[in-house]
C-alpha cells in the first residue's frame, strides 16, 4: 500500500513539475514580449523626439532650395536647353520626396492616445482606399463581412494604419498584381486582412519588419510598420503577418473589443 501511495505521489510530482515548466515557459514568453514592447516604445519615443526636431530643422533649408529652384525655373523659361530643364524637374521632384519624408517623420513624432468612437471598419477601408494612390497595373478589391458591428477605434489612426498597409502592398507589387482587402469576424474579434501578390518577405525578415528603421527599400525609412504596430497595440489590437517569398504577403489587423477581453480575463 505504501508503495502504491508513493507511486501516486511521484506521479503527481512529475505532472506538477511538467506543468511548472510549461508555466515558466509561458511566463518567460510573456515577459519577453512585454520587454520587447517596452524597448520598442522607448525606441519610438526617442525616435519621435529626434524626428520632430530633425524634420523641423530640415523644413527651412528645403524651403530655401525650393524657392531657388522656382527662381531658376522662371529664368530658364526663355532658354531652350532641355537638359537644364530636366535637371530642374528632377530637383523639384526630389524636393517633394524630401518633403514627404519630413511629413512622415512628423506624423511619427505625434503619436497620441487614440480618440475612440464607434466606427464601421468596412467604411474606413473604403474611405482609405479612395485616398490611396493605386497605380494602373494594380487592382484593389474588397470583400466585406456584412454582419459586422461597429468597432470602437480612432478612425484617424486606423485610417493611417490601413493607408500604410496599402502603400506597402503597392510598393511590393512593382510589377503589378492584385490587392485584396477583406473583413471578417473571427473568435469575436473584427479582422481587416490585406493580401497582396507582391515580392513577399524572407522568413528571417519577418521578425524585423516591425522594428523602427528596418527597411529593404532604397527610399524607405522603415517607420511605417513600427507606427502601425504601435497604433494597433494602442487600441488593444494585434497585427500579424504571413508571407511567402515571390508569392505575396498578408497582413491581418485584429481589433479586440474591450468587453470581450475583460470577460476572458475573468474566466
Ligand atoms: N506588403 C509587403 N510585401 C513585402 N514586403 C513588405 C510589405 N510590407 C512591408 N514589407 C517589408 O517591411 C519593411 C518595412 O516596412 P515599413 O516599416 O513600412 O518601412 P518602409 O516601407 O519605409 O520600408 C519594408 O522595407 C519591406 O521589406
Ligand atoms: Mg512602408
Amino acid at each position: 500500500v505504501e508503495i502504491e501511495e508513493r507511486k501516486q505521489v511521484e506521479e503527481k510530482l512529475k505532472e506538477y513539475s511538467e506543468r511548472l515548466e510549461e508555466m515558466v515557459e509561458e511566463r518567460t514568453q510573456e515577459l519577453k514580449e512585454a520587454h520587447e514592447a517596452l524597448v520598442r516604445k522607448e525606441k519610438l519615443a526617442v525616435l519621435g523626439q529626434w524626428s520632430s526636431s530633425i524634420g523641423h530643422e530640415l523644413r527651412n533649408p528645403l524651403g530655401a532650395i525650393k524657392n531657388a529652384c522656382y527662381f531658376l525655373n522662371m529664368k530658364m523659361k526663355t532658354i531652350e536647353d532641355e537638359a537644364v530643364k530636366d535637371n530642374i524637374r528632377i530637383m523639384n521632384q526630389e524636393i517633394n520626396t524630401a518633403g514627404e519624408i519630413i511629413s512622415d517623420l512628423s506624423d511619427f513624432a505625434r503619436i497620441k492616445l487614440p480618440v475612440r468612437r464607434e466606427a464601421d471598419i468596412n467604411q474606413l477601408v473604403t474611405e482609405t482606399l479612395s485616398r490611396a494612390e493605386i497605380p494602373e497595373n494594380i487592382t484593389a478589391s474588397t470583400d466585406f463581412a456584412v454582419d459586422m458591428a461597429p468597432v470602437s477605434v480612432d478612425p484617424v489612426q486606423i485610417g493611417q494604419v490601413f493607408l500604410n498597409l496599402i502603400d506597402n502592398a503597392v510598393q511590393a507589387m512593382g510589377a503589378g498584381g492584385a490587392l485584396k482587402i477583406s473583413t471578417r469576424i473571427k473568435d469575436e474579434a473584427t479582422e481587416a486582412i490585406f493580401a497582396d501578390e507582391g515580392c513577399g518577405i524572407p522568413t528571417n525578415n519577418l521578425e524585423k519588419i516591425f522594428e523602427p528603421l528596418f527597411t529593404t527599400k532604397t527610399k524607405g525609412i522603415g517607420l511605417g510598420l513600427a507606427l502601425i504596430r504601435t497604433l494597433v497595440e494602442g487600441h488593444g489590437g494585434r497585427i500579424e503577418v504571413e508571407s511567402e517569398e515571390g508569392k505575396g504577403s498578408t497582413f491581418t489587423v485584429r481589433f479586440v473589443e474591450k468587453t470581450h477581453s475583460s470577460q476572458r480575463n475573468l474566466s
